[in-house]
């Protein structure tokens, strides 16, 4: 089988987009602190670019939720790592997300983290595949829509590779 990646989202494009979403949050979180929660592996690339963008108080947690493997979705999530209740009380919150596809594990992941008191919870994610949800979710800030396909680069992978990309490309098996 051969595979090869066209451009979808230049690394310019990228950028520029990350610095409109961090304008944004900078304005709308003026005078508070703000918690980071990216989701490993596929959000860290757009954890880091956003982070060095914000200029209010930044604060960075992980989790990881799996609900993938290869390219089907299996419509349940895994929790591989978790965030410590306290890191998230009382915080304002942004889960950073690499793209929401079926909807199913930030649909999740918001509500285990929503349960944990946060002082305010939004979901910030680079994609959008909007036409894919299986559950109704709706992220707060989002990079970009795209289509229903399947991509890498910048944080996201197929069997963990092509994640170091600076940009987004749409993966082609023959
Ligand atoms: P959802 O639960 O279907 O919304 O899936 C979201 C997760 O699936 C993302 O965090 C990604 O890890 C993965 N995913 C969905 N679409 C793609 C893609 O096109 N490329 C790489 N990973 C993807
Ligand atoms: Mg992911």
């Amino acid at each position: 089988m051969s595979e090869s990646i066209s451009v979808l989202i230049s690394e310019e494009q990228i950028q520029k987009r990350v610095k409109e979403i961090a304008a944004q949050i900078n304005e709308e979180y003026a005078g508070k602190s703000v918690t980071l929660l990216c989701t490993l592996k596929g959000a860290v690339y757009f954890t880091c670019e956003l982070s060095k963008h914000l200029k209010v108080p930044t604060f960075l947690e992980f989790i990881q939720a799996s609900s993938y493997s290869g390219t089907e979705s299996t419509g349940t999530i895994t929790m591989k790592l978790d965030v410590k209740p306290e890191a998230v009380c009382g915080k304002h919150v942004i889960i950073v997300e690499d793209v929401i596809d079926t909807g199913v594990t930030l649909y999740h992941v918001k509500k285990l983290i929503a349960g944990r008191n946060p002082a305010s919870l939004k979901v910030c994610t680079l994609l959008d595949k909007h036409d894919c949800r299986r559950v109704a979710f709706e992220g707060d800030y989002v990079g970009f829509t795209i289509g229903d396909e399947f991509v890498v680069g910048f944080g996201l992978d197929v069997d963990q590779r092509y994640r170091n990309l600076a940009y987004v490309g749409v993966l082609h098996q023959e």
